[in-house]
């Protein structure tokens, strides 16, 4: 058995994986997953360099079963993460066997890439009644797809990035002071006005404008404060 039940690495750094999906978004679901079901200490995922099988992304790797995953969608993730991560039953329908062991590059250059999506442009939208949020304290919710961190302080409310900036685990899982919130991951902190990085952290949180409106939080998406 080796340091951990399940190694899961993800390709976010290779020639095209991260072309072919949004992978970095991958490792963040997939670390919340894990965290949720509270098996963080003996199931890893960590961010992986190019497998030289460019083409047939966005691929993952799950060991020790040593099975590989290829053109994975954000829809496949759920149940890659209940049967296999999780449960230990791989995934056979996702399952990538070229037949020929190594490099199995595509060549992808020659392929039109789809134009992008225009982006939505910013609006309010709801979150929660501001009393589902203890004073001093902070819940993760998700609105319209997008996870955010909502802290209360006794005069005031702020919505930010729900994970960790450092490796994407949930900032919910952590402490808040009031004052200060805390990643209990590694440490990491930041201040609860503005999301700026305190002490050893590296990098700060993006924010979210909110407004209560008669109790009621709105966020607004598509308008991130830096
Ligand atoms: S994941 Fe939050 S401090 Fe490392």
């Amino acid at each position: 058995m080796g340091q951990y039940d399940r190694h899961v690495f993800v390709c976010t750094s290779g020639e095209t994986c991260p072309e072919q999906g949004d992978t970095e978004k991958y490792v963040r679901t997939l670390r919340a997953a894990v965290q949720k079901a509270g098996r963080q200490r003996d199931i890893r995922v960590n961010k992986a360099g190019c497998f030289s099988q460019c083409g047939h992304g966005p691929m993952i790797v799950v060991y020790p079963e040593d099975v590989w995953y290829a053109g994975v969608t954000e829809t496949d993730l759920d149940e890659i993460i209940a049967s296999h991560i999780i449960g230990g039953a791989p995934v056979e329908r996702l399952r990538y066997a070229p037949g020929v062991s190594g490099a199995n590059k595509i060549d992808v250059e020659t392929k039109e890439a789809p134009a992008p999506a225009a982006a939505p442009p910013p609006s309010w939208k709801r979150v929660c009644r501001t009393a589902d949020v203890d004073v001093d304290g902070m819940k993760e919710f998700a609105v319209d797809g997008t996870s955010m961190l909502i802290v209360r302080t006794a005069d005031a409310c702020f919505a930010y990035q729900a994970m960790c900036p450092h490796e994407a685990i949930p900032l919910e899982a952590g402490v808040c002071d009031g004052s200060v919130v805390t990643c209990l991951e590694h440490m990491w902190q930041f201040d609860v006005r503005t999301g700026a990085p305190m002490g050893d952290a590296e990098k700060g949180l993006t924010g979210f404008p909110v407004k209560d409106e008669q109790g009621e939080l709105h966020v607004m998406l598509g308008g991130a404060k830096a």
